[in-house]
């Protein structure tokens, strides 16, 4: 824990750049097929997939044509079954909507859209300041099929344990920027389906620059966050809306705690404070200090929203006025905006019924 303990100060983001090439991607097929049944979760999973994912050619059209490439090309010798099919249209979803993955491991262009010729290939920098002055650069990798600058040559196991646990193929463990001790509670089979997806993204042999400090090897990564931290609905058992409700919890674990949580250290949400806000970003070197909003129902947060109001703000990225929120929030289309009616629904019906926490009221600029 050495090079966390160093770091008591906040967060801030930067900007930095990324190229092709090609490597035949090793999908295996008993992927879908060997993940547990996991928790009650699953249920929602289940029904995003069938929600999200089709089964056939069109659906594989449907995704290279998103992806940009003819992936039926490069994969379609892989795919031996429907449920592959199935399992890496869920993936490409979670990794696109619901996780937004490339808010992080795709670089923006000069008009600060991401910038799809470096799909995945890195990357957004983030700057941790120093107590000593300097600032540690730290950059989200290229994690498209490249075997050089990629994880082409990574096992399936491998990206999968650095998706959870936060260790590179190497034994090293990532700065805690990344979410994984949150996606540590996410399902075998969704974790395997985003592995899944990753396998079909062409490589790209963008070269993400080094970090600016010395990882030191032999650092534990940030333990996993432990589901009985994370705040279930208050509606009870019996409510109509309860499993809507649940299932929204666990796509908000992976989705909404970090950036919606203060940090007890780097990478470690203080779980008490979960979705109360006051953890700061800083979009580009440049930018302002952003900070997030109180999302539970108190009055320092989002007491008064409707479910539909909370819908509109991640369909739209807009606050409940209607106005834009800052560059720091990743919602709209694009990214978290183009979940399923259904998951925002759920999710939306979580947040609205979170046990209230007083802090803030914060605003995105303010200090
Ligand atoms: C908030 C930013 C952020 C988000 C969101 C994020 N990552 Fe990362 N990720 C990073 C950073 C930064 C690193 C590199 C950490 C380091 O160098 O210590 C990284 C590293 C990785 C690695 C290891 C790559 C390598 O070569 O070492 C994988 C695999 C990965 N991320 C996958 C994902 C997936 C899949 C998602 C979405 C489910 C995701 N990440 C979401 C920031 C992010
Ligand atoms: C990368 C960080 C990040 C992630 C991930 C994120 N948010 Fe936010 N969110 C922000 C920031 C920063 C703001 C404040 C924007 C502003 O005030 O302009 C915000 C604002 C909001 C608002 C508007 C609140 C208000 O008072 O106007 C809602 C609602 C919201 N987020 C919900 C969510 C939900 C639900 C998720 C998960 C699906 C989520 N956010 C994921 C950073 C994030």
């Amino acid at each position: 824990m050495k090079k966390l303990a160093l770091f008591g100060m906040s967060l801030t983001f930067a900007l930095a750049a990324c190229g092709t090439k090609a490597t035949s991607p090793a999908a295996t097929d008993d992927a879908a097929a060997d993940s547990g049944a996991g928790t009650d979760d699953t249920a929602g999973s289940d029904a995003a997939v069938q929600d999200t994912a089709g089964t056939d050619a069109a659906a594989l059209k449907d995704v290279a044509a998103d992806v940009g490439t003819d992936i039926a090309t490069d994969i379609a010798g892989d795919v031996t079954s429907a449920a592959k099919l199935a399992s890496i249209a869920r993936g490409k979803y979670l990794i696109d909507a619901v996780f937004a993955c490339g808010v992080c491991h795709t670089p923006k262009g000069a008009d600060r859209k991401p910038d799809m010729t470096k799909y995945l290939a890195g990357s957004t920098s983030y700057a941790f300041p120093m107590p000593d002055g300097t600032t540690n650069i730290v950059n989200a990798e290229n994690i498209t099929q490249d075997a050089v600058q990629g994880i082409g040559t990574w096992t399936d196991e491998q990206i999968a344990g650095g998706i959870r646990t936060g260790v590179d193929d190497q034994g090293v463990a990532f700065w805690p920027i990344m979410p994984y001790p949150e996606y540590a509670l996410l399902t075998d089979l969704d974790v395997q389906a985003m592995v899944d997806y990753l396998r079909t993204v062409p490589a790209n042999a963008n070269v993400v620059p080094s970090d600016t400090f010395d990882p030191p090897s032999g650092d534990p990564p940030v333990a996993s966050a432990k589901d009985s931290a994370i705040p279930h609905t208050t509606l009870a058992k019996s409510d109509p809306q309860f499993a809507a409700a649940e299932r929204g919890r666990y796509l908000a674990t992976g989705a909404c705690i970090q950036c919606h949580t203060k940090e007890i250290s780097p990478g470690v949400a203080d779980f008490t404070m979960a979705f109360a806000g006051g953890r700061q970003h800083k979009a580009t070197a440049d930018a302002q200090l952003a900070t997030s909003t109180n999302i539970t129902p108190d009055a320092t947060g989002l007491a008064g929203w409707s479910i539909a109001d909370i819908v509109a703000a991640i369909k739209g990225n807009t606050n409940k006025a209607g106005q834009p929120l800052c560059d720091a929030s990743p919602m709209g289309h694009g990214w978290m905006g183009d979940m399923t009616d259904g998951d925002l629904n759920d999710i939306a019906t979580y947040i609205h019924t979170l046990p209230p926490i007083k802090n803030g009221p914060f605003t995105c600029y303010s200090k």
